[in-house]
Order: C-alpha cells, then structure tokens, then sequence
C-alpha cells in the first residue's frame, strides 16, 4: 500500500497536487504560497485554471508542468462540494495521474476535515491497487505527502481518519484478492487458510473452520449437497471468525456467499455466464473483510462472519434437479436448479447463526441471482429487509461509504411460489422476480431474527470491468465498505 504522510508544505522539486473546491479556483491558488512561486508564476497559474476552465468538479484534474522551473508538476485537482465523496474522488483521481511520479505532495487547506482525509486517503490507496498472481515490481508512485498549510495543527480526529481509512482499504484489498484469485488455486480449504492467516495475531479474533465431517454431523446438507460434485481436496468449509472485543452489548452475524467456483452443476452454465464464477464468493470476501476492519478499528460490538464455503462443480456425484436435501435446522428443500446453489449454502448457515448464536442482528451478502444486475445495473446493489431502520441505517451508511444500494421489496404475493409439493420449499421457479425470489428463499432461515435481518444481493457491483474512480477493473470489494460503516455506527 501507498505510504500516506501528515507533513507542512514546503517548497519542492516533485510533483504537487493542489485540492480546488467547486467554483473556487482562487482557494486554490491561495494553498500554493508554500511553494514560493514569483508573482509571474502564480500568475501563469491563475491563467491556466481560467483557460482549463477548472470548475473543481469532484475528481477532475489539469496538469500544468513546471510553474517557474520547480515544482515538477501541479495537479490542480477538483473536490467539488468537499464532501467526503468529493475528497474520495479526488484521491482516486490523483493515483491515476500521478502513477509515474516518485512521489506526490498533495497540499490541503488547515481547516480540512476529518472525513475529507478519510475519503482522500481511501481513494488514493482503493484506486491504485493491482492484483497480482505474484510478488511483483510496485508502481513508481510510493509515498504521498498531505501537506498543511505552516503553523496548522494536526489533531488526532485526522489521525484516527486516516487510521479508519486504513483499516477499510485493507480489508477491501483482501477482499478483492480473494475475489479476484482464479479458481483453480481458490478452494474452499485455500480460502479458509488466508481468514486464518489474516485473523493471526490480532487479540480478539479467532478463528473456527469446520471441515465436512462435522458439517455431516451437525447436518449442514446443503452446503454438503453444494460441495459434492467437487473433488475431495476442493470439498466444501464453513469459516467463523468472531470479533469479541469486551463489554459489547450488541452481537451482529454477517453471512457471506462463498462459492469458490459456480459451473452451475449439472444445470451447468454456458460459458459467457460462467467465465467470471470465480467471484461468487465475493458476498464471503465481504463479510470476513468487513469484520477484519471492525477488529482493527476495534469497535465495541461483537462480530461473527459466518463463510460457507463451497465449489460448485459437475462431478459424477453432483447433486441432481429433484433431489431434496434438509437444510441444518430441518428445513427440507427440493433442488429444481443445482444453479441456485448460493441459496443452499446461505440457508444452512443463516439457520445456524439464528439457533446457535443468537445475534441482535443478521446481514447476509452474497452473488446471488443474474436478475440482480438485470434490475439495477452494474454498480448497485440490491438491498431486501423488513426493517425500515435497519434498512435506512444500511443505506445510509452505503451512501457515506461510497457504494450504492436500492432497496427492494420483499413481496409477500411472491412468497407462496417457493412452497414446495414434496418439501417445505424450492430453490427455483420459473416466474420471474429471480432476485425477490432468492431473498424469500433466504427468509426462511431468518427465524426470530426475521425482523432484523438484511440481505445484500450484490451479483453485479461485486465486479468492475474498467477501472473506474476508486474501483480497479476486476474484483470491487463491495460491502467492506458499507458493512464496516454501518459497523462504526451501531457500535457508537
Ligand atoms: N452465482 C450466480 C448468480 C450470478 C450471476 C452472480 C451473474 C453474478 C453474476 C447464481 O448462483 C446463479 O446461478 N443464479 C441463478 C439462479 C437461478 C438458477 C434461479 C441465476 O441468476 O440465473
Ligand atoms: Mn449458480
Ligand atoms: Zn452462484
């Protein structure tokens, strides 16, 4: 990751980068006096953000090289509003242009707020990750500077900003590593492997990976039945990793899809839908990296990630449409599609988190349905609860975090097409509303918590296919960043 440094502003021979807020280029100018430029310089400045027109919209950047010799650079770079959204923009903005450079100062106004450095520094480390199969040469760009005004004092809400900022893009760059790994190296048994690794040596956390023996045991068939077609060393998992900081009062389970690889089984898919399965355990991804960055921020409210894990592959002993399987909790459901399998695994883990965990809370992520993206596109997620609380809390805390939800209704005259004529329910239908559908299905297992559960289906803005502002092409990361806002807030 990028090393973000506190610093004064001082004159330079690298490059600069100059915050501009919508419609003020002169407030622009003012920051640069650190840089000692000559009057005639400042004056050329002046003229090239007349003659850009620079209007300081969120995110947009003018170069001008080398004002009076020195600095080598200024980036004139565009907050807008100067909200947190509009920093956020800002720094994304800035890795992309600033890349090549060995090293970038970024000068910012004394009074700039806490959630502006929040938003700055999370574009900035967010839009220059590279996912990697191998250890390889980082780009040129290592340190940026944010430089204040001389005399300006830094207090600890900056510090603390830039600290949380952190904690949310690491968590996101695991779980965009994870996302994005290829699937022949992705099993259950590798993913499950990395949350230990990554759980390792933080006070508070630990770690439980039940392996398919005690899943038979404990009678989580359907994440077995999901896993079967699989080989044995790709064999299905179920992860909790549990954040248990002292005196929490509240107790959240986070579910997350973790579907390793989703050919579709033996209703297998064609190619073009499954070229990019290898991100289907990217709701799994979310919900570990969401409570990785609650225990880094160590936020008083206890966490348990709950991951089942599984490949969803054609094997000869694949489950087959119209088998049944009896979820854990006793729940029995027909298998009409063996590519509604997220379903599967989720309704075994939500029905194990109601009974034997008792939370105050359930939110689950996952990949769930194609019709998700066909609804509402390919940035925002959709978002399905009872709670019109928790459901606002959730938005809100989308919004702040810079991703997009959309609630959806969880219609009641849907429900009775998932009753089943052999079993308590179906895992598909043919009447359309695929993603409601997939959400009702999921309600089954919500028991006492009905009323306090949240289900994320975020199919298509769990991927990007460009770079676009904080987003790199390939694996988002969505979620980390809403879960853990939302997490910031429940515990306060
Ligand atoms: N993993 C897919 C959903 C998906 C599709 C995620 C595209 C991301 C992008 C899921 O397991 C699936 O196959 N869903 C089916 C459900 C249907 C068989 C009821 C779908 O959406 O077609
Ligand atoms: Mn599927
Ligand atoms: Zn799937």
């Amino acid at each position: 990751m990028l090393d973000i440094r506190f610093a004064t502003a001082r004159s330079t021979s690298g490059a600069v980068a100059v915050v501009v807020p919508s419609g003020s280029p002169s407030a622009a100018l003012d920051l640069l006096t650190p840089l000692k430029l000559g009057p005639a310089d400042l004056a050329e400045c002046e003229t090239f953000l007349g003659d850009v027109e620079h209007t300081g919209s969120a995110g947009s950047v003018h170069a001008l090289p080398r004002p009076g010799r020195r600095p080598a650079r200024v980036l004139f770079t565009g907050i807008g509003d100067g909200d947190e959204a509009g920093w956020r923009a800002a720094g994304a903005a800035l890795a992309k242009s600033a890349r090549s450079e060995p090293s970038l100062r970024v000068l910012v106004p004394s009074d700039t707020p806490s959630d502006a450095i929040r938003g700055l520094a999370e574009g900035l480390w967010l839009a220059s990750y590279r996912f990697r199969l191998a250890e390889s040469e980082p780009d040129p760009l290592r340190r940026v500077t944010v430089a204040f005004p001389a005399g300006t004092e830094v207090g600890d809400g900056l510090i603390e900003a830039l600290e949380q900022a952190r904690a949310v893009v690491t968590a996101t760059v695991l779980a965009r590593d994870l996302t994005n790994m290829p699937s022949d190296r992705k099993t259950p048994a590798w993913f499950a492997q990395r949350v230990v690794k990554a759980a390792e040596g933080v006070p508070g956390l630990s770690v439980e990976v039940r392996e398919p023996e005690y899943l038979k045991a404990q009678g989580f068939n359907a994440i077995l039945a999901v896993g079967r077609g699989a080989a044995a060393e790709r064999g299905p998992r179920l992860v909790e990793l549990s954040w248990r900081p002292r005196g929490a009062k509240r107790h959240v389970v986070l579910v997350g899809k973790g579907i390793t690889f989703d050919t579709g089984g033996v209703c297998i898919k064609p190619l073009a839908g499954m070229k990019l399965m290898r991100k289907d355990m990217g709701g799994a991804a979310a919900v570990i990296g969401a409570t990785l960055a609650a225990a880094a921020m160590r936020l008083p409210v206890r966490i348990t990630a709950l991951a089942p894990l599984a490949e969803n592959a054609l094997g000869a002993d694949s489950m087959r449409p119209g088998d049944v399987v009896t979820h854990y909790g006793g729940v029995t459901s027909e298998i009409l599609n063996t590519d509604a399998e997220g379903r599967l695994v989720l309704g075994d883990a939500m029905a194990y988190a109601v009974r034997r965990l008792r939370p105050d809370v359930m939110i689950d992520l996952a990949t769930l349905t194609g019709a998700q993206g066909v609804a509402l596109g390919k940035r925002t997620a959709a978002m399905y609860s009872h709670s019109d609380s928790l459901a606002g809390d959730l938005a809100a805390a989308a919004e702040a975090s810079g991703e997009s939800v959309w609630r959806m209704p969880l219609s009641e005259d849907y429900a009775e097409a998932i009753e089943g004529d052999l079993t308590d329910i179906v895992n598909s239908t043919d009447i359309g509303a695929g993603s409601l559908l997939a959400a009702l299905y999921l309600r089954e297992f919500t028991g006492a918590l009905r009323e306090r559960w949240a289900h994320f289906d975020m199919s298509s803005p769990a991927w990007s296919d460009s770079n676009d502002g904080e987003l790199t092409k390939g694996a988002t990361g969505w979620g980390v960043r809403t879960l853990t806002r939302w997490l910031e807030t429940t515990a306060a």
